[in-house]
This record gives structure tokens, C-alpha cells and sequence, in this order.
């Protein structure tokens, strides 16, 4: 009968197990709102680092679009990450780790007004985000290998999203000329527990 194929259709649905939910890195979906406190909780850090999907390194297509994802989805609620208890530094920038592994960590970077990192290229792939306040990029072409001359500058607002690899061009200079704060996120691929920072060499700037 239709009906007992149907009952039976339904019951087989029935004992079918759900397929796991995959980990989607969604912060505003925390019920409590509370999933940040002391930077992200255990569960927060492996859904960042799985949505990362390192499997095949941090230099692959795949790669890059999905660190675009999570920093995309961080840098849209600004107001969760200020509530962070991230450290500040008077003059200087702070690097915060929010998640890390042996492929991948992921910083949260605190420029007080003023703060300028030097003009530096990167050794592995490096992506990053505005959250909040501004901050602006110089771009440079290395005439040798410590001097370098600027060829272009954009202020990056909340809401920017970038990622380069070492491949280059790469050499850059981050400032933050206020007024304010600035937070932003940065996605690299290295491990903080093998590298220092992504930095591979610094430049001094000349002119043209
Ligand atoms: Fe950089």
C-alpha cells in the first residue's frame, strides 16, 4: 500500500542520523553573546582554524578565499571584537593571538594613534581586516635588498579586507594616524609557536 510505503519512508527518515552540522564560524550565533570573553573560547578557536581549511598549505586559492570568509565575518561585528580584553600598547601596536596551529595563526592587532610597524615583506601569506578606526597602507618596490621606494598609500577603513602572498609584491608599512584606536585582524600563515612574526625582511625607505 502507498500508505505503508509511505509510513515506512518516513520512519527510515526517521532513524536516518542528521548529518553534523558543519562549524561554520558565526560569533553573532552565540545564544549568550558571551563566546568572546578572554579572547575566543576553546570551541570558537577550532571552528576559526577549520574554517581555515590549511590542508593543502596557505598559499592555495582555497586557502585565501576562506581566510576572506572569516575575516569578512569578524571585521562585520566590530562591536564584539572591542569588547575583547585585548591588550594595548601606548605608542605601539599589540598583537593579540585569538587561534592558532602548526599552519595558521590568527591575530587581533590593537594601533594606539601614531603607531607605525616598519616597511617590511612578508615569508608566508598574510591577510587582514579593519574592524575599527583606520589605517593606512604604503606600498614600496624594493630597489635592493634593504631599501625600498613607496609607490603607493590607501587609508583602509572598517569593512577592508585584504590578502597577499609572499610571492609578493608584498613590502608594506601599517600606520595608524588617529584619530583613535584601530583594531585590526590578520590571518598568516605561519605558526606563532615556530616564527616570531610573518615579517621576513624590512626596508628603509628612499626616494624615488
Ligand atoms: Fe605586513
Amino acid at each position: 500500500m502507498v500508505g505503508t510505503e509511505f509510513q515506512l519512508g518516513m520512519k527510515i527518515l526517521q532513524f536516518r542520523k542528521p548529518l553534523p552540522a558543519p562549524a561554520p564560524y558565526h560569533f553573532r550565533n552565540d545564544p549568550e553573546g558571551n563566546g568572546m570573553q578572554g579572547f575566543l573560547s576553546e570551541e570558537r578557536r577550532g571552528a576559526v582554524l577549520r574554517s581555515l581549511r590549511t590542508d593543502a598549505g596557505t598559499l592555495t586559492r582555497d586557502y585565501l578565499s576562506a581566510a576572506r570568509e572569516v575575516l569578512q565575518e569578524l571585521v562585520a561585528m566590530p562591536d564584539l571584537i572591542q569588547r575583547l580584553p585585548l591588550e594595548r600598547k601606548a605608542g605601539g601596536y599589540s598583537r593579540n593571538l585569538l587561534a592558532g596551529n602548526d599552519a595558521v595563526s590568527v591575530w587581533a592587532i590593537v594601533w594606539s594613534e601614531g603607531s607605525s610597524t616598519s616597511i617590511h615583506d612578508h615569508h608566508c601569506s598574510c591577510c587582514f581586516g579593519v574592524v575599527s578606526g583606520s589605517v593606512t597602507e604604503t606600498w614600496y618596490r624594493a630597489i635592493d635588498a634593504n631599501r625600498a621606494v613607496q609607490t603607493e598609500e590607501q587609508e583602509r577603513k572598517p569593512g577592508y579586507v585584504a590578502c597577499m602572498l609572499p610571492s609578493g609584491p608584498n613590502i608594506h608599512r601599517m600606520r595608524n594616524f588617529g584619530p583613535g584606536d584601530a583594531i585590526s585582524i590578520h590571518i598568516y600563515g605561519f605558526d606563532h609557536e615556530v616564527h616570531a612574526s610573518s615579517i621576513e625582511s624590512e626596508y628603509t625607505a628612499v626616494s624615488g
